[in-house]
């Protein structure tokens, strides 16, 4: 493939996600699904953020076993590792080495001012280490290794993808053209899945309220009981419009699942209750990760297969990464391999 991105000159594709659970429909319906969507038409590389996770200091062996979950999730989804590159950050040296070239290309103004931190801070006051500073330019990092051209993401991450582009011009401006400017790639539909239990906030792994986010290896009967008990308003219709969150949400999913507009949903629902159509709602999602499921189960017990695929994405990956880190290292005046 490395050889393939020069002959053929197809659009570079790099998204990433953190392990630290299974994924919601929020992480599916936002990124996941827009990965799988690229992976055919693009020269797409995928990884697990694992070097992200360690900024909530998780317990090891809870982190390693959903590290590999997480591959296997990819793997699941369909993202075939022959055509992709299907790999683990922390496999790929890289990443954190050039993050720290980074991290001296990065003001400290302009990390303090990203929503995410700030946000975060709030919720961990006991942990406001600086990874979770300094997270953002690793993000940068992952993203410039691989001169890609789009960035797959839900739009909670648009600007961390701002900041990258930021860091990016601003290295290049001073040391000469180094890394390639990304663009986001943000879905019209799915991009801010909200929780169901208060739709005017981001469906959130972390969210302490178990029947806010629906992951993708719940049970049916669970999704179903999820989608059930979500909020809504009073008015009984099935329409979207401001002020009905819960609905906007709910119609949202089913028209990330379905393919259907907005339109055509309010045809199918005239006339009915949100009783029936919260039912419609968890049916379509139950059958669109149905797969994902069925695979994720197979994958998971075979560890060799999942270890070796592992090994030969980081491989992959880690030649091209090391070509740029290579290059960045030569323009900042360090010693290179020759
Ligand atoms: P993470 O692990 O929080 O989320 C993974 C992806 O899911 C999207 N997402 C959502 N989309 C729609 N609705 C939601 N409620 C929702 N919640 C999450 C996120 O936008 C993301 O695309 N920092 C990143 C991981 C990362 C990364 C990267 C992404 C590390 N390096 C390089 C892109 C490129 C993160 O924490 O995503």
């Amino acid at each position: 493939m490395e050889n393939e991105i020069i002959k053929e000159k197809k659009p570079v594709v790099l998204s990433a996600i953190q392990p630290t659970s299974i994924p919601t429909i929020g992480n599916y319906l936002g990124a996941l699904k827009n990965w799988k969507n690229m992976s055919e038409d693009n020269d797409c590389l995928f990884a697990v953020a694992d070097l992200h996770a360690l900024t909530v200091h998780p317990e090891p062996a809870k982190l390693r076993q959903q590290i590999y979950e997480m591959y296997a999730t990819l793997l699941a989804l369909g993202l075939d590792p022959e055509k992709n590159i299907v790999f683990i950050q922390s496999m790929v040296p890289a990443h954190a080495e050039l993050a720290w070239i980074l991290d001296c290309y990065t003001m400290f103004g302009e990390a303090q001012r990203m929503t995410q931190f700030k946000d975060k801070s709030q919720k961990h006051a006991d942990n406001v280490n600086v990874g979770l500073f300094a997270y953002p330019v690793l993000m940068a990092a992952d993203i410039l290794l691989y001169q890609a051209d789009y960035v797959p993401v839900g739009a909670d991450q648009k600007q961390h993808l701002e900041i990258a582009r930021d860091i990016a011009d601003r290295f290049n401006n001073l040391r000469g053209q180094t890394f390639k400017l990304p663009e986001p790639y943000i879905g019209k539909i799915g991009a801010k899945v909200m929780s169901l239990q208060d739709p005017t906030q981001k469906m959130s792994k972390s969210d302490t309220n178990p029947r806010a986010s629906v992951f993708l290896f719940d049970s049916p009967d669970l999704i179903m009981k999820k989608f059930k008990s979500a909020v809504t308003d009073s008015e009984a219709k099935v329409r979207y419009a401001d002020g009905k969150d819960g609905i906007n949400n709910l119609m949202s999913i089913y028209s990330g699942c379905t393919g259907l507009g907005f339109d055509e949903i309010e045809r199918e629902f005239e006339g009915k209750g949100y009783g029936d159509f919260k039912v419609r709602v968890a049916e379509a999602v139950i059958e669109e990760i149905r797969p994902v499921r069925e695979n994720f189960e197979r994958i998971m017990k075979d560890k060799a297969y999942l270890l070796e695929t592992a090994e030969q994405g980081a491989q992959r990956a880690g030649r091209i990464a090391y070509r740029t880190l290579q290059k960045a290292k030569k323009k900042v005046g360090l010693i290179v391999d020759r």
